[in-house]
């Protein structure tokens, strides 16, 4: 594959052809934020704090830096006061649902966001998709998915399949940023009957 050369925050970076932004930057030790991205993932875009200024051809956009690939003399800025500001109204919303999140605290400090900016929907779940992508695209099981629409949008384990599969695996706990996942695996667990046992042995 081809090399391509960008400029990130005014520094020469070479990339790899098909690398995305946030791939190019953390390859040279930038720090973009990014809440719903993993690199055993197709990218995914759901959260948007990983925005950055693009420019390209004359014209600048503001772009998620975690699906947008690099392509040939592209500059970028993940810094600026449009990027920060989108950061921080995007951090309001995130906090709406997970205000007591340590990772979205840490990011409101940095940005200046508000975290009673926005009426309050704790679903504790920032719709990230990483818990569901990862259950679907790398353990291949679809034991969690999504729920409901819109805001009321919640992650649920399939009863059937999670009693089957979660017990040895769990691989997707730690991905969660807001911690929402193991609280919602173990109301699953309280509610099924009869309870979540572990397979046994044959
Ligand atoms: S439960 Fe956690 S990992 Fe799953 S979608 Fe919600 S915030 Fe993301
Ligand atoms: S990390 Fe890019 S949209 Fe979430």
């Amino acid at each position: 594959m081809s090399e391509v050369l960008i400029q990130i925050d005014g520094r020469e970076v070479e990339a790899r052809e098909g690398m995305t932004i946030l791939e190019a930057a953390q390859k040279v030790g930038i720090a973009i934020p990014a809440l719903c991205h993993h690199e055993q993932l197709e990218p995914y875009g759901a959260c948007r704090i990983c925005t950055v200024e693009v420019e390209t051809r004359g014209r600048t956009n503001l772009v998620a830096a975690c699906c947008y690939p690099v392509e040939p003399n592209l500059v970028v800025r993940t810094r600026s006061e449009k990027v920060d500001k989108t950061r921080k109204i995007i951090l309001e919303l995130l906090l709406a649902h997970a205000p007591d999140a340590p990772v979205l605290q840490d990011l409101a400090k940095e940005y200046g966001a508000d975290k009673n900016r926005f009426e309050k929907e704790a679903s504790f779940c920032i719709h990230c998709g990483l818990c569901v992508r990862y259950c679907a695209e790398v353990k291949k099981k679809n034991a969690v998915g999504f729920v409901d629409r819109g805001t009321r949008r919640e992650i649920s384990f399939i009863p059937e399949i999670a009693s089957k599969e979660c017990w040895n695996c769990k691989e997707c706990f730690p991905l969660c940023p807001t911690s929402a996942l193991q609280a919602a695996f173990v109301l699953t667990e309280a509610l099924i009957s009869p309870p979540l046992a572990p397979p046994s042995e044959a």
